[in-house]
């Protein structure tokens, strides 16, 4: 936020947590403070960490090979919650999105004309429930999903020419009375050397190989984000006119559905970074906290029940995925602009200036860095929060808990996991 709720008075105050910041932040990846700490001037001064306001957001707390949340981590205190959107819903529309294009479009489809339609999947992160949930909504709404432990198996499975892969099977499409044969070409978690996950660069090298083992046997690119569907489109699909479907409508890729992407999902970044600043803030003022979501505030801030649930029992909040076409793109190329329902600035008197600590995993996510952090930063102005922004290296939780050297200094915490498993990483720093 800026500057101009510094008072001179803090002057002597703000050197020496500038001071113990640098110390704190300087140490690696990138760090964009949009004020300092202690610019409310009493940052966490009576609260014990452990008891200031906590929000997880994008990585929802849960063990990587099951999905289990993990509800100690969701509990740690009362002022804990989850931010994230509902995963189902969106991968059942970027599912039924890729099936309504191959029905609209049979005449033209099917390549190289051999009565498949090869599709080949970039995954992001195995381990992640939004990448899981992706991999399934396309695998189940094309009919080339099986099933494995009570759900449709998400496995990567390499490259399948033949369609003798276990974890796919090949689908089958009725469609204006004719059977074509759906199949899954093959598919990869895009990780990179370093083990960065949701690689974009990783994506755009999967597609080179692919296209030539596959060539015109590929009809259809599909990827659990549009960070690697972009890659992939620049890097082969867009000049061979072969649709790429992605997910989260990034500004560039709803751009380049005028050049042929074929389509994404808005995950309302828009309302989840509303509710990522939202919860805290309604915490910090010691108000329901259904302030300014469920109910409007003061200013006249609400949010309408078809963009959001609240699951009490996960403590989470979920927004509602909407998906983005060659029909509708055009309401939503600008990607961080503010919800108009809740754009209202809070009154300082009600809602005063308050420090969070907030770290993005990996400061090279494309829609981390391109769509929900400009958001962040337009929702803190109208929030009274000076947060300080962490960008981590989306590789171990260390680069970014080292950032956490100083607890003490902040009101409050919102926290982005690199790996869903590791909170425990986080709340025991908030122990101490
Ligand atoms: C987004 C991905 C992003 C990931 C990071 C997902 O919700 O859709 O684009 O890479 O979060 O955790």
């Amino acid at each position: 936020m800026k500057r101009r709720f510094v008072l001179v008075a803090m002057a002597a105050v703000m050197t020496l947590s500038l001071t113990a910041c640098g110390g704190g932040s300087g140490d690696g990846g990138s760090s964009t403070d949009s004020g300092s700490g202690s610019e409310s001037g009493e940052a966490g001064s009576e609260v014990a960490n452990k008891d200031k306001p906590l929000v997880w957001f994008n990585r929802q707390p849960s063990n990587s090979s099951t999905g289990e949340l993990d509800m100690t981590a969701l509990n740690f205190n009362e002022n804990t919650y989850y931010v994230g959107f509902d995963a189902n819903q969106g991968a059942e529309l970027q599912g039924t999105m890729v099936k309504d294009y191959i029905e609209a479009n049979i005449d033209t489809i099917d390549r190289n004309g051999d009565g498949v339609i090869g599709y080949v999947l970039a995954i992001g992160d195995i381990g992640h429930n939004d990448s899981i949930a992706r991999t399934r909504g396309v695998r189940s709404a094309l009919g080339t999903g099986v099933e494995a432990d009570g759900g449709v198996n998400s496995d990567p499975i390499g490259t399948n020419t033949d369609g003798s892969a276990t974890a796919v099977q090949d689908g089958t499409l009725e469609i204006n009375g004719t059977s074509y044969t759906v199949r899954e070409l093959a598919s990869q978690e895009m990780k990179n050397s370093a083990g960065a996950t949701w690689d974009a660069a990783t994506a755009g090298n999967a597609i080179g190989t692919w296209s030539s083992s596959f060539g015109d046997q590929i009809d259809i690119v599909v990827s659990n984000n549009d960070g690697m569907g972009m890659s992939m489109f620049n890097a082969w699909s867009k000049d061979q006119e072969v649709p790429t479907f992605g997910y989260d409508a990034n500004a560039d890729a709803v751009a380049a559905i005028a050049e042929g992407y074929g389509g994404t999902i808005s995950q309302h970044a828009d309302v989840q970074a509303y509710l990522t600043l939202r919860v805290l803030r309604n915490a910090l003022d010691g108000v329901d906290i259904d302030t300014g979501i469920g109910t409007a505030d003061e200013a006249g801030n609400v949010l309408s029940d078809d963009v959001y649930v609240y699951n009490a029992d996960e403590r989470s909040y979920y927004a509602l995925n909407v998906a983005v076409t060659a029909d509708n793109y055009q309401d939503f190329t600008d990607s961080t602009k503010v919800y108009e329902p809740v754009s209202k600035q809070l009154d300082e008197s009600s809602s005063p200036v308050k420090s969070v600590w907030l770290n993005i995993y990996n400061a090279s996510d494309n829609f981390l860095s391109s769509t929900y952090q400009p958001l962040l930063e337009k929702y803190d102005d109208l929030l009274n929060l000076n947060v300080e922004y962490i960008g981590g290296d989306g590789q171990t939780e260390s680069n970014i808990t080292n950032r956490l050297g100083n607890p003490g200094q902040y009101d409050a915490f919102a926290i982005n996991m690199v790996k869903t498993d590791n909170a425990a990483s986080y709340t025991s720093i908030l122990s101490q």
